[in-house]
């Protein structure tokens, strides 16, 4: 999974815990034994809800690689450091 994001204004009501066991649930429908997602460094938040939902470190790290487009037009290259979890569905 990648991207995980929750309106502001609806933040921290167990939005994205539901979005977690949704996705946990087709994958494990889908015969898959792991799901696993990626965290910037700069998010501990995010990486505390997914240390409590199961997640657990993998040790791998990786540059989260983006682009994106400003207001004025310019575009902008984005590498954050990050990690992969990676829980166990049973
Ligand atoms: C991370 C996120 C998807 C979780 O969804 P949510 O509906 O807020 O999550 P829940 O209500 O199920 O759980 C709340 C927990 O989420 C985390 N959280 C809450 N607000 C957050 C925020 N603004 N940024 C990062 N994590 C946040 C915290 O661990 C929080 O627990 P706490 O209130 O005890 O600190 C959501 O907060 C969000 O969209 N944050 C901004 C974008 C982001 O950081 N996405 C994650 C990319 S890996």
């Amino acid at each position: 999974m990648n991207g995980l994001d929750v309106a502001e204004d609806r933040r921290s009501r167990g939005i994205g815990t539901a979005l977690l066991a949704t996705a946990e649930t087709c994958a494990r429908n889908r015969g898959y034994h792991h799901i696993g997602l990626g965290v910037d460094d700069d998010n501990p938040r995010a990486a505390a809800l997914y240390l409590r939902l199961g997640y657990r470190e993998t040790g791998c790290r990786y540059l989260d690689r983006y682009s994106y487009v400003d207001a004025d037009g310019s575009s902008h290259d984005v590498a954050d450091p990050a990690r992969f979890l990676v829980k166990d569905l049973g």
